[in-house]
Formats: structure tokens, C-alpha cells, sequence
């Protein structure tokens, strides 16, 4: 069961010996298809989950921010007005959304609290940025600022990359910040404007956890980054977004090997996430399945961020007769992939191609049917 705001106000009253003012919750979120287009300005097609972060909290007289996380059985705090950075930690993603949203101009209030997750951690499923979204609903109830979910998601991106120091895109922020329950949001990264796309009836989205972790993501994300900016210097423009086929055909060939695979992972995933996106609006399960496995593919033999682990477990998927598209999800080289199925075949679907993926690999996976929700609440 996914944890609720009853639970968090029950944890709040054990240590506080009354109910919280407020619960926050802002969710993980698993990509459909767009993948590594956020930082070329390019489409995305997330969901936010029934995964999150949680925290109960009233208000301080002071500027201090104290916290206990129920996860990691310890408690952290700091001033508002007076943040230095330390060593890696899970409250270094609180401070850095107060710094970033404090250098953004906005006046914010001391708060405690108790802090809860279930988005499994560095699977993917972006735990960060529900944390850093939790931490913006959080300081904006406290100090009563208005929730603007792309500004806010701009800011807890901010906050990631210059604080934490992790070089992410939009998307996972955004889609935490601004999720719609029941749909999928179509992101314009560059405009960041969002459209939300409704599933067709009778389809489950399933996350398949290989429970591989890999190391160097940072580097190769950092390196893919770099080689998608060479190319759009290449081509003369802002960013790789603004090549279609058409030029990259026509040019793409100058290109060094390597850097004209990754742009045109890049370029084909774009339009593939805006097919995908019109089939899912006309209930064409099949096509959105197809684009699917193609972005599979363009990711592992293109853009090579999959892993043993990760191709193992979309060929599990693919075997289920119940599926109709899987493809890793995420930065890749480790974590889920996702699965669109028969809704009606999901009982059927997870304990099988686990079973099939652990007996390929001896990795023990986490297969889920996963709800779509709204983004960062409070209640
Ligand atoms: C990570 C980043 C995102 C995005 C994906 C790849 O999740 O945080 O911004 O780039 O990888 O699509």
C-alpha cells in the first residue's frame, strides 16, 4: 500500500503530540517515452505516480528548518538565513530549495516536521525531485507563496543542479510539480508548456525495478549532454530540438560517428514522443507500443545508455502476450524500465515476467502496476 497523508499525520502526532498543520506530497514519476530530449529543449511524456515523498509540518516562529526523516531514522536542521553546503545527504536537498528559492527573491518561514518516502532511491523513479518538490509545497504553504508549478519545478531544478550538483534536466521536477491524476503530461521543455493526455481505457502502465544500480550514470549523462551540444553547434542552432530528419539527413553525415548516433536518438525520440502522445489520444494502444520499443532501442543502440539488466527485463516484458511496448525509463545504465499492458492481464503479467527476468539475470525485481496522480499537494 502507498503511504497517505494519514500516516504522516499520525508520525507527526507520535513526535509532536498533535496534528500537523499541513501535509505536503509531491510524487516520482516514471517517463512514457521522451527520453533524454528534456536538456535539448526537445518533449517528454511522464506520469506522476502513487510513489512519494511526504512530510507533516507546522510552522515556526524562527528560521529554523528541522526535520525528522522516517526513512533514515535521523534527524537534520538549518537556518534559512544563514545555509552553507555539506557533505552529500538527504538535507542537502531541503537546503538547496531554500537557497534557490530565497536567490529567486522569495521570503521564507522556519517550519518542522517528519518526513516519509516510497519512491525506492536512485531507481529512476526520481526521488530527488519529489523531494525537492515536497521541500518547494512545503515552504510555499509555511510562507504562504503561490504554487506555480513550472516555476517551482525551474527552481527545484536550480536547486539540483547548482547546489546538490547534479547536471539534470526539467522533466522530472516538472512533471512532480504538475502531474495530473489519471493522465500523462506532454512537456514542451523549451516553452515548458504542458498538455495533458489521457490514457486509453483498459491499459496499465507497469514499472519494472531491475534492482541494478549503476554507478558513472553522472558522467555518461554529463558526456551524452556534451556531445548533444556539439551536435546543435553543428547544425547552427540553439538546440538539437530545432533539427528535424529532414536536416539531419541531409547534413547528419559530416557528423563524427558517435556524436550523429546521439543526435539522432535525440531527433527520431522527439517525433516519437509526439506520435506517441497523438495515439494515445486516439486510443491506438498498438502504435503508442511500437514507439515504445523503438525508443528502446534507439536508447541502447544510439544514445547506449541501457544495461544488460535493463534490455533483460524489456525482453521479459515483450514476451508477456499482455504487452504492448516496453523500454527502459530514466537516465538509464540501471533502474526500471515500463511497460504499457492489458490492464485486464496485470495480475498475470508481474509475477511472470519477474520470475522470467530472475531466472535470466538472478536479480530479484520490483514489478508494479502504478496509478497516475496529480503532482505536489497539500492537505
Ligand atoms: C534523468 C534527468 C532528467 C532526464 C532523464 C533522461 O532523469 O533527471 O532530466 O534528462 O534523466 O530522460
Amino acid at each position: 500500500m502507498p503511504l497517505d497523508r494519514h500516516d504522516l499525520s499520525r508520525a507527526f502526532a507520535e513526535r509532536f503530540g498533535r496534528p500537523p498543520r499541513w501535509v505536503v506530497r509531491a510524487p516520482g514519476r516514471v517517463n512514457l517515452i521522451g527520453e533524454h530530449t528534456d536538456y535539448n529543449d526537445g518533449f517528454v511524456l511522464p506520469l506522476a505516480i502513487d510513489r512519494a515523498i511526504w512530510i507533516a509540518l507546522e510552522p515556526r516562529q524562527d528560521l529554523q528548518v528541522t526535520v525528522h526523516s522516517l526513512d533514515f531514522h535521523e534527524s537534520a536542521s538549518f537556518s534559512v538565513d544563514r545555509l552553507t553546503q555539506d557533505k552529500a545527504g538527504w538535507i542537502e536537498y531541503l537546503k538547496g530549495v531554500a537557497w534557490s528559492l530565497q536567490d529567486a527573491g522569495y521570503h521564507l518561514k522556519g517550519w518542522h516536521g517528519v518526513l516519509q518516502g516510497d519512491v525506492p532511491l536512485a531507481a529512476g523513479l526520481s526521488s530527488s525531485a519529489a523531494l525537492e518538490m515536497a521541500t518547494a509545497r512545503a515552504f510555499a504553504a509555511v510562507a504562504d507563496l503561490a504554487w506555480e508549478p513550472a516555476r517551482m519545478a525551474k527552481l527545484g531544478q536550480r536547486a539540483e543542479n547548482r547546489w546538490v550538483g547534479v547536471n539534470c534536466g526539467i522533466m522530472d521536477q516538472l512533471i512532480s510539480a504538475a502531474g495530473l491524476a489519471g493522465h500523462a503530461l506532454l512537456i514542451d521543455c523549451r516553452s515548458l508548456e504542458t498538455q495533458p493526455v489521457p490514457f486509453p481505457p483498459g491499459i496499465a502502465v507497469v514499472v519494472l525495478d531491475t534492482a541494478t544500480r549503476r554507478g558513472l550514470v553522472d558522467s555518461a549523462y554529463n558526456e551524452r549532454r556534451a556531445q548533444c551540444e556539439a551536435a546543435a553547434k553543428f547544425f547552427g542552432v540553439k538546440a538539437l530540438r530545432d533539427v528535424d530528419l529532414g536536416l539531419f539527413n541531409a547534413r547528419g553525415s559530416s557528423l563524427d560517428e558517435t556524436t550523429r548516433r546521439r543526435a539522432r536518438h535525440v531527433i527520431t525520440e522527439n517525433q516519437r514522443t509526439i506520435d506517441a502522445c497523438e495515439a494515445m489520444r486516439r486510443g491506438d494502444t498498438t502504435t503508442l507500443g511500437v514507439l515504445m520499443n523503438q525508443s528502446h532501442t534507439s536508447l541502447r543502440d544510439d544514445y547506449e545508455v541501457s544495461s544488460d539488466a535493463l534490455n533483460a527485463m524489456v525482453e521479459a516484458a515483450r514476451a508477456h502476450p499482455a504487452c504492448f511496448g516496453a523500454r527502459m525509463t530514466g537516465a538509464g545504465f540501471g533502474g526500471c524500465a515500463v511497460a504499457v499492458i492489458d490492464a485486464q492481464a496485470a495480475d498475470d503479467f508481474a509475477p511472470r515476467v519477474a520470475a522470467d527476468y530472475q531466472a535470466k539475470t538472478g536479480h530479484a525485481p520490483a514489478v508494479y502496476v502504478c496509478q497516475a496522480t496529480n503532482g505536489a499537494e497539500v492537505f
